[in-house]
Parts: structure tokens; sequence; C-alpha cells
């Protein structure tokens, strides 16, 4: 179904998120029909462009990353002719008049910065300015959201000298992601789950979001961040939400939000030694290590942490959330492990051994479900009891003609057009969730701690599998 007619501004229009993430999410959702005729799409940069270079310049990053999956001929085009550009200067006066000029009245307009935070204040301070914060604008603001509790307060704060909050669009891309929605569809879709869903059946929950990828260019802002700042802040901090949250009243933006928030105001401080921080090292002489890519040899960021949480509540008393994120490790994998207790008392005896069942929720790759159950071992050799998967994989369940589903960004803009926040943090959310790290952060700073060295290409920090041991328990296996 398409969307309602929108002018969408997208600064830093010649940037690396527009052109990999942004704009050949919007090519593809003009390419399933989803972008009404009227839509108009304006790139707004520093670099003196004419519409037509601009143009030119999209074509060439949507090719690049829609490779052979391009629609048809002459799609491109008409996609294309939807484009303008205007040059703009952020902290000056350079350009506004004419981007006002372009905006059409009575129309959803929305504005995504997708530029460093140093600019948010300047750019929503402007679009008020010359008269383009009507009650139909929206604004779009990437993460980082903030370094910390005060600088997340202050850029609140600068928002909200212009726009309200139901205008104010946070974008953490995870929550767009097709499982991370799934996540809310098994929960509160069925009703198989929901009575179990607690620390009476629950032993505990694994989180992990394992990446291959190094730091690459991003250097000089990853040493800032770490994996703390750059993952879990963010967007770990969601998955657990939604994996912890109470049932909200209705699939509502401030309902849902309502109950992510109590998740995050009900965790537990971290305890120094329920962390563990480590740093990739080289790898082959062929990848460099984490120091060498950040340029600074005496580097103490994280690019890899472990840790254990639990939520102060009802529901989850006694059931520890274990999180686990990290670049250079062996596989790309991100997956949700709902580990449940085993079963009170064995009929079957000791020699039977230890089962028991495990929701694992898959958001990457081959994302899909899969729960663990105890059967017979089949054939004629008694009650041998065995381990296997009951799996579905999203994209058979769903068929061969199954469509893609949309990209996190592609799903995420839409939204932004109709006007529905659930799949965005609020202001408070985000404030909270700063709240719970900066004390972390504060810790290891004040201790001076030095992350553990790990190998690329491995599962971590050995102190990692230590943390689970501790407790009797072990991470369940990073695969691809
Ligand atoms: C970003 C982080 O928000 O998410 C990156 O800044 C990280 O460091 C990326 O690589 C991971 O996203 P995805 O969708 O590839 O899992």
């Amino acid at each position: 179904i398409p969307v309602d007619p929108f002018d969408l501004v997208i600064f830093g229009g010649t940037g690396d998120l527009a052109r990999r993430k942004i704009l050949p999410g919007l090519f593809r959702r003009y390419c399933a029909g989803q972008m009404p005729e009227e839509a108009r799409i304006v790139g707004a940069a520093r670099s003196a462009l004419s519409s037509e270079d601009y143009r030119a310049l999209v074509a060439e990053s949507v090719r690049e990353v829609s490779g052979g999956r391009a629609c048809e001929d002459g799609t491109l085009d008409g996609f294309l002719a939807r484009l303008d550009y205007v040059r703009i200067d952020a902290r000056g006066s350079d350009g506004w008049e004419d981007l006002a000029a372009l905006m059409r009245p009575e129309m959803v307009r929305a504005f995504y910065f997708s530029v460093g935070p140093g600019l948010f204040g300047d750019l929503a301070e402007r679009i008020h300015l010359h008269g383009m914060a009507s009650e139909l604008a929206r604004i779009v603001v990437e993460k980082p959201f903030g370094h910390d509790l005060a600088s997340a307060r202050e850029l609140n704060a600068t928002l909200a000298a212009h726009f309200d909050e139901g205008q104010i669009y946070r974008i953490d891309h995870y929550l767009g992601k097709e499982t991370v929605q799934n996540l809310m569809a098994i929960r509160f879709g069925n009703m198989l789950f929901e009575p179990l869903w607690n620390s009476q059946y629950v032993d505990h929950i694994q989180i992990t979001v394992a990446e291959t990828v190094g730091v690459g260019g991003r250097g000089e802002y990853y040493d800032t961040a770490g994996a703390m700042r750059d993952m879990v802040q963010n967007h770990l901090m969601q998955l657990l939400c939604l994996i912890a949250m109470e049932p909200p009243a209705k699939f509502d933006p401030d309902a849902v939000r309502d109950e992510k928030l109590k998740v995050i105001r009900a965790l537990d401080p971290v305890e120094p030694h329920h962390i563990v921080r480590g740093q990739y090292l080289a790898q082959d002489g062929e990848h460099p290590g984490y120091r060498e890519a950040v340029n600074d040899p005496r580097s103490r960021t994280e690019s890899y942490i472990a840790l254990k949480t639990h939520v102060s509540n009802w529901r989850w008393a006694g059931t520890p959330f274990y999180l686990r994120t990290g670049k250079r490790l062996v596989a790309r994998s991100s997956v949700i492990n709902v580990m449940f207790k085993d079963a009170p008392h064995s009929i079957f005896g000791q020699e039977a051994g230890r089962h028991a069942n495990v929701l694992s929720i898959r958001l990457q790759p081959n994302e899909g479900i899969t729960l663990q159950v105890t059967i017979k071992e089949p054939g004629p050799g008694g009650m041998r009891l065995v381990d296997v998967p009951l799996d579905m994989t999203f994209a058979e369940a769903l068929g061969p003609d199954g469509e893609d589903p949309p990209d996190a960004y592609e799903r995420l803009i839409m939204d932004v057009i109709r006007g529905n926040q659930t799949l965005f943090m609020r202001g408070d959310e985000v404030e909270a969730a700063w709240a719970w790290t900066d004390p972390i952060i504060a810790g290891w700073q004040s201790r001076g701690e030095v992350p553990k060295p790990y190998d690329s290409g491995s599962t971590g920090p050995g102190d990692a599998d230590l943390l689970m041991k501790r407790d009797h328990r072990a991470w369940r296996g990073i695969k691809p």
C-alpha cells in the first residue's frame, strides 16, 4: 500500500549512510510500489552539485548496492526523477530559502539528519527559522544519540526547543529488523510462550551480537565509543527490552515504549566482576589489530564486551541476562537464546542426562526461530533421549515466492512517513539507557581497566567463558 505523498529531505545526502542505506532503501520501496507519484526526495549537503549531478551519484550508489537485484530498466529513472538537490550550509544561511521554496504545503515533510550529532541543533533551529517546522514536519535522528546521560539530555532539550516529542524519530535500526518485530509477534501473538516467560521457567537469557567486521574506517568515532556505547547502550538494550517487557495493552507507540522504559529502569547496576571487555588482535598480518586500526597503540577502548545483569522485577527476579557483542569474531551471528530450566525431575534416571528447552531467535543471518526439544532417540536402543530442533526459517516458511523483507532502514523510513513511532526510541528511553550505562563506564575508567586481547576470528576473550562457567552455564556457540 503506498504511503501518503511526502517531501523527504536528507541532510548529509551525499554521505555514506545516505548512499549505502537510505537511498537504496527508498529505491526498493519505490520498486515495491510503495512510493506515491508525488513523493519527492531532496538531498542536502555542503558540496556544490546540481540536481543532475546528484541523480548521477545516487544512480551509482543504488546500482552498486542493489547489484543484480535492481529492478527493470527504466525504473531507476523513474525513481531518480523524484530527486532534487540543494546545497546547504548547516551552520550558516546559504541554501535554506531554496530548500524552503521546495517544500509543499499540507504534505508530510520529513527531515533526515544523516549528519554528526554536533549539527542536530543547528539543523533543527534553521528548519524552524525558515518556516519549515509545520505540524506535518518530523525529524529523524541517527545514533549516537549522545555520549552519556548529560549529552543525551542536552540533545533532547535542543531538539525539544523546536519540535514536539511526537515529531522526533530516534532511529535504532535494530528495531527495524524483521526478526526483532517478530519477537513481539511470537511473544504476544501466541498463547504458547507467555505463560512460561518468567523466572519460574526460564533459567537465563543470552543475547549475542557477533560481527566479523572490524572497526574499518570508523576508528576515530569508534575509539571514543567502544562496544558499550556503540552496541550495548542501544541495540542490545533494545533486544533485552523486547524480551523482558510486560505485554503492552496495545501495539501503540507509547504503550510499547512505556513498557520498554520500565525494563531499563529495572536493570540492576552491573558488578565490575560481571563484565569482560576485550580488544581484537591482528590476524595473519592481513587484518590490523584494534589498536592499529584506531591508530592508538595504547587505546583502552573495548571492541568486545560480555556482561551479566538482572531485571529486578517480579517476572525476572533470579533470571540473569547475559549480553555479549564484539567485532572481528568467528562469525556474523545475532541470536537471542531463551534457556529454559531443566525438567524438575527426570523419570528417565541420571543416565538420560540433562536436557532443557532452548528457544533461539536468530536475527541474522538466516532469520528464524528454533525450539530445541527433547525426544526419544529413534530406534530400538531403549529410552535414550536426544535434543532436536524444531526449526522455522522464515524464508522457507514464507515460501519461495515470499518477497525479501524490507531492510531495517526501508521499513523505518516508511514508518516515519506514516507517522508511526512504535519502532523509534523515545527521549526518556534513551536517557534511561545512558543512566544505566554511565556508571559502568565510569567504573572501568576510574579503575584504569585495560581490555583483554583476543584473537581475530575467535569467540572473544576466554574470560567471557569464565563469566558463564562461574554460574555453571555456557554460551551457546556462535554459528554463522
Ligand atoms: C551500528 C554500529 O549501529 O550497527 C556498528 O555503529 C555495527 O558498529 C552495526 O557494525 C551493526 O549493524 P548490523 O545491522 O550489521 O548488525
